[in-house]
């Protein structure tokens, strides 16, 4: 190879494969379809139908699919088991991450990776097991989920014990419909990468969560929320935003690798915080976003992505910060499901080239008359 070969640093603006699932291009569409007007209108059912069949569901698809996921959130005791046996420090990510890695032994082929009856069923699972561990961790009883409530509902219901309003429900439902899939993000990539070497689904699914975790990428939004709460009062914020700025810290909910002049799920889901803090009666947390909204556009040209409204709406909905990220898990199953099967049935390994800037041709001195001296 060339060293003179073109190199894109963290593969920015490299096609790195093809995809029928979803594009960026002209506006964020799974499959064809604008997700505004799937958060809009569509149940988050609909669209993890849509992402791992690759059509919209009939009503009786979808009462089928709805039947299937109930039947598929049943987890091993044996898992719940474990994860009450794990540190009560250990974070949420970090037990998702381990949990789902340990569903894989309870299945009776795990090796088998274009099999959309596994990616069903880690949709069901999935949110057992979050609300089971944070319920765990605070010594509240593990519940069971509710039949006539939806993905979004259950969350919710499993995590807090408690019903949600319609609209909790909907705003919840926008969320997971936002979260859901978003081209070669670098978790959907780590999951394709590991499906290349031919491994199973369940440890492509481990490894994007791995890649998930971090604050660069959907570990962002339980940042944006602690970042948030250093700020008192809309009198601070302006203060708070030129200090970070000084010691050129991350603003976290902002920038983007591809969306330079804003993330359009964030607008949408904008609307769902306001309306969430208005109908609480206490919009503080929203004067101080706009506040530090309005400073990154016009101090630093930058704009939000979508774990700056996320953060917020989870908040509204008085989730605890460290489940933010796993539910970001709950919805983005489903995008890295479809990716993992569509990698699996067009495969050829993924194994790039490296820009060498090491050092060459050293002579090697055997052990013994190796300078000693360090
Ligand atoms: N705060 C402060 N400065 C920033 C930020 C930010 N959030 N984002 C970018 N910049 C700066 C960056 O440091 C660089 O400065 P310089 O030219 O002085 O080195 C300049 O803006 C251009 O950066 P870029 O090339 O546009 O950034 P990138 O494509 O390498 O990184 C990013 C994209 C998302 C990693 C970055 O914007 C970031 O770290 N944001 C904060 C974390 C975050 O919100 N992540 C969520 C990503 S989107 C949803 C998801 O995946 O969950």
């Amino acid at each position: 190879m060339s060293q003179a070969q073109p190199y894109f640093p963290g593969l920015d603006g490299v096609l790195a494969g093809e995809t029928a699932i979803s594009t960026i291009e002209g506006g964020l569409q799974y499959f064809g379809y604008a997700v505004r007007d799937l958060a809009e209108d569509a149940s988050f059912e609909e669209v993890a139908y849509l992402l791992l069949h690759g059509n919209l569901p009939t009503e009786e698809q979808l009462a089928d699919f709805e039947a299937v996921l109930i039947e598929a959130s049943h987890v091993p005791a044996e898992v719940i088991d474990f994860m009450a046996t794990i540190p009560l420090h250990v974070g949420e990510m970090d037990v998702l991450r381990t949990a789902v890695s340990a569903l894989a032994h309870w299945d009776e082929d795990p090796t088998e990776t274009s099999d959309i009856t596994k990616a069903e069923r880690l949709l069901g699972q999935i949110p057992i097991l979050i609300a089971a561990r944070y319920r765990q961790r605070q010594g509240f009883r593990v519940l069971r989920p509710q039949q006539d409530l939806s993905i979004a509902g259950n969350l919710l219901y499993l995590i807090t014990g408690e019903e949600p309003s319609e609209f909790q429900e909907k705003a919840m439902n926008v969320s997971l419909i936002l979260y859901a899939e978003h081209e070669f993000n670098a978790s959907t990539f780590t999951a394709r990468v590991v499906t290349s070497t031919k491994s199973d689904l369940y440890s492509a699914v481990v490894a994007a969560i791995a890649a998930l975790k971090g604050p660069l990428h959907g570990g962002a939004n339980e940042q944006v929320l602690r970042q948030l709460q250093q700020i008192d009062s809309l009198d601070e914020a302006e203060n708070w935003f030129h200090q970070l700025m000084a010691k050129k810290g991350l603003l976290m909910g902002f920038g983007h690798r591809v969306y330079k002049e804003g993330d359009p799920r964030a607008v949408v889901l904008k609307d769902y915080c306001v309306r969430l803090a208005e109908s609480s009666g206490n919009t503080r947390l929203e004067e101080i976003a706009e506040c530090i909204e309005r400073l990154a556009r016009d101090k630093r040209g930058l704009y939000p992505n979508l774990d700056w409204p996320s953060a917020r709406l989870y908040y509204y909905l008085g989730l605890d910060v460290d489940l933010y990220t796993p539910l970001f898990v709950a919805s983005r199953v489903t995008g890295w499901c479809a990716h993992i099967i569509e990698q699996a049935a067009h495969n050829r390994l993924i194994r790039p080239r490296a820009k060498y800037i090491g050092k060459s041709d050293l002579t090697f001195e055997p052990l013994s008359e190796r300078d000693q001296s360090e």
